[in-house]
């Protein structure tokens, strides 16, 4: 029996990434820029035995087959690389609401990339895991770092050049965020589908990776200058340009609510009037808003009140994945 266990962290976009340039390998068309949130953790635990005639996937409690697939095609790599044919059993636990548009993806594929790291023995680097990780899910590569994290699209068939490193530690500037809930349950076009309807259909796909570039060199300076505005208004109009082009594809790809638009409004409006926050939104209805420390309090109580959030979250930036000692 071989067994490691890893808590990894949820991250959000704030220079998104929306389409591949190699569906085998997960490859992106574009890098992305995001922030590690703390308080929204995943804990795996990968177990190999013998004893096991086939790969398990326990997911909050639940045993999920139908996402064992991408499971088992990450730990395929991993069994080859360690020489090793014993099927897993990994079970894992979000401390957030699954698939609520949380990325529970990001902090899933990086808890379990290390956890088998961990039980295997393999001693990988972090752009080892970065990589691996990335074969589950795209955003999954930035959650291996903690803090400000930069995904690389690479240009090689192979993938290796395409991984995420950390660009600025969490304390250096600790951001805080607010994740407004507006719907519950499972978003109805996963982003790895949606993003191939868009490539395919979207005209404004190719604006959307052309473009993309430039907001990863004013995002990467906004950081290092620490220039709240600058970051602010160059993550808005990056989420905003993804929207745009999924909301462009056929069929329609409309990923807010009413709530999710009016929580936009009241992002404006707060800064408008000086506060500095402001909002980024995924493949799905809940809106992140971003701010300063100083500003955590009022924007959550602003959030809370609106009409139609279930529940708000608060989180600071959190670290990269970390193995952990797993019960016998
Ligand atoms: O890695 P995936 O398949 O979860 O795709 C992530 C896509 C977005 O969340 C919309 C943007 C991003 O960069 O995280």
């Amino acid at each position: 029996m071989k067994q490691g266990a890893a808590t990894a962290r949820s991250n959000i976009a704030l220079v998104k990434y929306w389409g591949k340039r190699q569906a085998r390998l997960n490859l992106p068309a574009v890098g992305s820029l995001s922030i590690t949130l703390d308080a929204l953790a995943t804990e795996t635990t990968v177990r190999f035995d013998s004893a096991f005639e086939s790969d398990d996937l326990v997911l909050d409690g639940e045993r999920r087959p139908e996402q064992l697939e991408r499971v088992s095609q990450c730990l395929d790599i991993m069994r080859e690389m360690a020489g090793v044919s014993l099927h897993a059993h990994v079970a894992s636990a979000n401390n957030f609401p699954t698939a609520a548009g949380l990325a529970s993806s990001a902090s899933g594929f990086a808890a379990l990339v290390a956890a088998a790291n961990a039980a295997l023995g393999l001693d990988l680097s972090e752009r080892d895991l970065s990589i691996l990780a990335r074969r589950g899910s795209g955003s999954a590569a930035r959650s291996i770092f903690g803090g400000f994290v930069e995904m690389y699209p690479g240009q090689d068939d192979d993938g290796l050049d395409s991984y995420a490193e950390p660009l600025l530690a969490a304390q250096d500037w600790p951001l805080e965020v607010i994740v407004a809930i507006t719907a519950q349950g499972r978003k109805a076009v996963s982003s790895g589908s949606g993003m191939a309807r868009s490539a395919a259909s979207s005209p404004y796909y190719g604006q959307w990776v052309a473009t993309h570039a430039q907001d990863m060199d004013v995002a990467r300076s906004a950081i290092a200058a620490r220039d709240f505005e600058a970051l602010a208004t160059v993550s808005e109009r990056s989420c905003l340009k993804m929207h745009a082009a999924a909301m462009a594809t056929t069929p329609p790809l409309i990923y807010w609510n009413g709530v999710t638009v009016e929580c936009m409004h009241a992002v404006s409006a707060m800064r408008r009037r000086g506060v500095p926050v402001f909002f980024t939104i995924d493949a799905g209805p809940q809106l992140k808003a971003v701010c300063e420390p100083t500003a955590a309090a009022a924007v959550r109580s602003e959030l809370a009140e609106m009409p139609g959030v279930i529940e708000t979250l608060h989180t600071g930036l959190g670290p990269g994945v970390e193995a952990t000692v797993s019960a016998p």
